[in-house]
């Protein structure tokens, strides 16, 4: 499958078969997510592969904290949503800057472009992996809905950097229709 083809083609997936995923297929989603640019070639990036039987102690931990977010907030989003799809994933991978800043203190300004160049090539190397799946015949959705167990989540996994996403993987059972995008002339000024 070329470049193009690929990102043309690849889909938000939200249902999942429950097959596993060959560990071949995974490393080489994993080695694309490695060979993304990087500020500095830093390469400021974490992965946590979660399969098997974790995936339940993560679905639990997942659904405590969007039931403490509830509380707090008075809303989850569309968390429940994405804790059903992680289910239904054979495999969640969660995605790490070590050298990010903690989303709830007050930074520096060096500390804030820094953490910008690291999170873009953080969601340069999770694009990677979704295209890699893509090409792979692997369905993918990026999440950040972990954002609502965001503590749970980063205790469970033994954690104290910044969490960017969490990517589910696994064979979809679904081909939803393309979601529609504003027209390049729309998003774009030429000078
Ligand atoms: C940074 C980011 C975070 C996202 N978080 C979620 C999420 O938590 N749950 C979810 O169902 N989809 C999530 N998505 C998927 C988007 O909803 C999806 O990419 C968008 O609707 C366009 O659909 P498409 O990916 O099929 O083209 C996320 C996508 C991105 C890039």
């Amino acid at each position: 499958m070329d470049t193009f083809e690929a990102i043309a083609s690849r889909r938000s997936i939200r249902k999942f078969k429950s097959d596993p995923l060959p560990d071949e297929i995974l490393q080489k989603i994993l080695l694309a997510a490695t060979q993304a640019p990087s500020g500095k070639n830093r390469q400021p990036w974490r992965f946590i592969v979660v399969q098997g039987e974790k995936r339940a102690e993560m679905l639990n931990i997942m659904r405590q904290g969007i039931a403490h977010a509830k509380e707090q907030r008075g809303e989850s989003g569309s968390s429940e949503w994405s804790a059903y799809v992680m289910e239904q994933a054979p495999v969640t991978v969660f995605v790490f800057n070590p050298d990010g800043i903690h989303p709830w203190l007050a930074h520096s300004i060096d500390q804030n472009f820094d953490d910008l160049v690291n999170v873009q090539s953080v969601g340069a190397a999770i694009q990677n992996m979704l295209l890699a799946a893509q090409a792979l015949g692997v369905g993918s959705l990026w999440i950040c809905d972990v954002f609502y167990a965001y503590e749970e989540l980063l205790h469970w996994l033994g954690e104290s950097c910044q969490m960017v996403a969490a990517v589910s993987l696994g064979y979809a059972d679904e081909k939803p229709d393309a979601r529609s995008r504003k027209p390049v002339s729309e998003v774009t000024r030429w000078i």
